[in-house]
């Protein structure tokens, strides 16, 4: 089964992204090999704020981990709809869903 996942990027194009499930270890590693951008600098360890993304559209049924928690208390322009696309799995909860990369290289790792 075949799904996709809309992300607006930094530049704020759309971008349809088809993908298979957990053919990456998660969203942030998707959005890096198919569409260049500057994210994953703690390659996904949920530390470094790097691929702060935000649901534009749609509900993801999913719970943040503590150390999301505490990492996205410490990015900027944080609000509910924000997460870390490395604590994403690539599964049929973000089918159709569209997330905007938002990012944040503020943050030590
Ligand atoms: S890659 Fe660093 S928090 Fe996601």
């Amino acid at each position: 089964m075949n799904y996709s996942v809309n992300i607006i990027t930094t530049n704020n194009r759309c971008i349809e992204i088809p993908f298979r499930r957990y053919e990456y270890p998660n969203l942030m590693e998707l959005i890096v090999d198919t569409y260049y951008e500057d994210i994953g600098e703690c390659l996904g360890r949920g530390l470094c704020g790097t691929c702060h993304v935000k649901l534009i559209e749609g509900v993801l049924r999913d719970t943040k981990d503590q150390t999301e928690k505490e990492t996205l208390s410490k990015v900027t322009d944080l609000d509910s709809t924000s997460r870390l696309a490395c604590q994403i799995m690539l599964d049929e909860k973000i089918n159709n869903l569209t997330f905007k990369i938002i990012t944040d290289h503020n943050l030590n790792t």
